[in-house]
Formats: C-alpha cells, sequence, structure tokens
C-alpha cells in the first residue's frame, strides 16, 4: 500500500460525532426519576448480558504476555510464540511485565475516578462538541432509535502532542493531567514494541509499516455506574470490535465487565493485578488481510458497584492509509480495502458500535460474512 503521503501537523477537522444521550451517572444517581420511558432506552431483547460459552471454551484462560521477556534475547522465541497464538486463536491478552511503572498506573486511576466523581457541572466544562468525538459524552449514537448504553465516555486525543487540544484537558483533579501524560506516553511504547513483535511473528522485515499503527493514540475513559434496576437488561457497552490498530484496555477497578466473544458465547476477562488487556484491532485484521483477526467485546454492568475502564486506542497519524500489506497478502488477493485514515475515522464515527461492522464495510467481497 502507498502510504508516502507527509502527515499534516494538525489533525482534520469536523470527522463526525455522536448525538448527545442523558447522562447516566446523573441518571444513577436519581433513581427516582428512572421512568420506564427513560429505562426503557437502554433495555436490551435479545442480546441481554447472558454470560454463555460453548462447553470446553471457557476452561481456556485468556492468554498472558510476558513483555519483559519478549524483549528479552534470551527467552524471546518464547514469549514470541505466546503472543503469536495469542493473536492467531484469541485476539485479546494480557500483558504483564509492560514497564508502566506502578505509580504512573495507580496516579491514572485515582484521577480517573477523581474526574468522574466531580460534579456533573464541572465535568460539562468538557463536553463533547457537535462533529467530533473528543470530549465528555458518549460516542456512536447515530439515531434516536438504538439503544443505549449504561456508561458515559470521556475521549481524549493524547498522541501525538500536536493532536491535543487542550480545551478538553481537565484541570480537576489538579495532577489529571501529567498523570495522563505519564501514562499515555509509557503506554504508547508498550503498543509499539508489541507491533514490533507481529511484524517479526507475521514475517514483515520493515516493522515500521505495523509500528506506524501506534504513532497517533487516542483514551476513551468508560464510567459505568451501578444499576441496581435492571443490570442484567443493559450492556455498558455494545458489542463491538475495535476500529483500530491496537488497543490497550487498562481495568481501572476490581469490578469485572469485560466479556469477549468466544466458542458462540461470552467469556468474562476478569480485571488481572497490574496487567493490562491488549486486543488486534480492526486494522491489524486489515493490514494483515485476514491472518489476525479482531474480536467482538462488550462490557456487562454491575448492580451495585460502579466500574471504570480506560482504552488507550493506537492508530495511524493522519496523512497515511490503512489496507492490506503487499507481503501479507502475496499471492492471494487482498480481502479488504485501502483507505486514507481520515476517510477511515469519518466512516467509523458516523456508525453504531454493532459488531464488525467496519469491517464488512473495508471487505472487497461485501456478500462475504466470514
Ligand atoms: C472499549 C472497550 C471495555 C471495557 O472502550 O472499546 O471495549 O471493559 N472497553 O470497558
Ligand atoms: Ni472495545
Amino acid at each position: 500500500m502507498d502510504d508516502g503521503a507527509a502527515a499534516p501537523a494538525a489533525k482534520p477537522r469536523n470527522l463526525g460525532g455522536s448525538l448527545p444521550v442523558p447522562n447516566v451517572q446523573d441518571l444513577a444517581a436519581r433513581p427516582g426519576d428512572l421512568t420506564p420511558q427513560i429505562l426503557g432506552r437502554y433495555l436490551r431483547g435479545a442480546d441481554a448480558p447472558a454470560l454463555s460459552v460453548a462447553a470446553g471454551v471457557g476452561d481456556a484462560a485468556v492468554p498472558v504476555v510476558d513483555l519483559g521477556r519478549l524483549l528479552d534475547p534470551e527467552h524471546g522465541e518464547e514469549a514470541a510464540a505466546t503472543l503469536r497464538a495469542a493473536c492467531e486463536d484469541w485476539g485479546f491478552f494480557h500483558v504483564v511485565n509492560h514497564g508502566v511503572p506502578d505509580e504512573v498506573v495507580e496516579a491514572l486511576k485515582e484521577d480517573l475516578k477523581g474526574f468522574f466523581h466531580l460534579p456533573l457541572a464541572e465535568k460539562l466544562a468538557y463536553k463533547q462538541e457537535p462533529g467530533w468525538v473528543e470530549g465528555y459524552g458518549q460516542a456512536f449514537v447515530v439515531s434516536d432509535e438504538q439503544k443505549l448504553d449504561w456508561a458515559d465516555a470521556f475521549h481524549l486525543s493524547t498522541q501525538p502532542p500536536e493532536y491535543r487540544d487542550p480545551k478538553f484537558w481537565p484541570l480537576r483533579p489538579p495532577t489529571f493531567r501529567e498523570s495522563m501524560e505519564r501514562y499515555s506516553a509509557a503506554v504508547q511504547r508498550v503498543a509499539t514494541e508489541l507491533l514490533r513483535a507481529m511484524a517479526r511473528n507475521l514475517g514483515v522485515p520493515d516493522a515500521e509499516k505495523l509500528t506506524r499503527i501506534a504513532a497517533s493514540q487516542i483514551m476513551r475513559m468508560n464510567y459505568y455506574p451501578p444499576c441496581p434496576a435492571a443490570h442484567d437488561r443493559v450492556l455498558g457497552l455494545s458489542p463491538h470490535s475495535d476500529a483500530v490498530g491496537l488497543t490497550l484496555l487498562l481495568q481501572a477497578s476490581p469490578v469485572a465487565g469485560l466479556q469477549i466473544r468466544r466458542g458462540g458465547g461470552w467469556m468474562a476477562v476478569a480485571p488481572l493485578p497490574g496487567a493490562l488487556v491488549a486486543n488486534v484491532g480492526d486494522v491489524v485484521e486489515v493490514l494483515s488481510n485476514g491472518r489476525y483477526r479482531s474480536i467482538e467485546h462488550r462490557a456487562v454492568v454491575n448492580a451495585r458497584e460502579e466500574r471504570l475502564s480506560m482504552a488507550a486506542f493506537h492508530m495511524a497519524k493522519f496523512g497515511g492509509a490503512y489496507g492490506p500489506l503487499e507481503e501479507l497478502v502475496g499471492e492471494a488477493a487482498p480481502r479488504y480495502k485501502t483507505v486514507s485514515v481520515e476517510e477511515y475515522v469519518k466512516m467509523v464515527l458516523s456508525s453504531k458500535l454493532e459488531g464488525k461492522n467496519i469491517l464488512d464495510a473495508m471487505k472487497i467481497d461485501a456478500t462475504s460474512t466470514t
């Protein structure tokens, strides 16, 4: 694919936004006002949160990749094999020994909690504006009819620094900006190392063809309030695959909620203390021409406890393009289109969060459902 164009210094504007929705934390705090009509917008029918996995499948545990070992010349081979199996068979894995200092993670967790616990009026100073995803609000709401997620979100462009918009960077808690900055840089390094190892595993000699999809980073902070009225009939986050390169998710509360699609059912990925959860995004599926597949996942909510998480989404800078890498297509036919990063982002932001819909749109044979 041709990625020759130089990336513009600033990110383009008006790539797409979301319809405004009620603030869920506020709704949850006023249960008396939660009328059946309001709750009805969140209640799911057939995709209510049953946890079921095909017999035998649920016994296998999500793989654990030790990044320190992966980078160690003595033990790298073994860790690379674990990573390969994790990418080919699971699309999801825990990353341990990742090198992001504990104190950086802990400070960030505190500041995330601190932000979401600010009074609503204060958080609304950072609210989303029409036409773009950044800020406090919710993404992927494209119609008044669609079912809503029982969560609030806060998106922030963090890398490269020239993509940042200071007006969305909270001034309270006072350490928020510093915590975010430190965590963001550390986690971008983790994403880059993982992509470099994936390039090696895939036999792509120029690792930059994969590491460039960690050149830019957007954080999505998720706040899932408890839902005593209907925790088993709402979803915190609709089933989706991540329309990015590589995601590193921090489960910032001890409460479980993340589930991945596996064996025809849903399997819980409980927080592993100190670990990050990595998942292969749609862009890796495209670049690898389907050798690695992005996996659908969702978040459920708890009846009594809040849950916080933060996804660090890594992608390419604007100015480039996404398409299958020649060396991975080989003699076969490309299975996905090549589109500019800008077009791709516009498509993502004008779509619902719904299964692997973005990849369906990227497939060259649009009739294929595999
Ligand atoms: C996401 C995501 C899962 C979670 O933000 O894309 O999948 O557990 N989050 O919050
Ligand atoms: Ni996700």
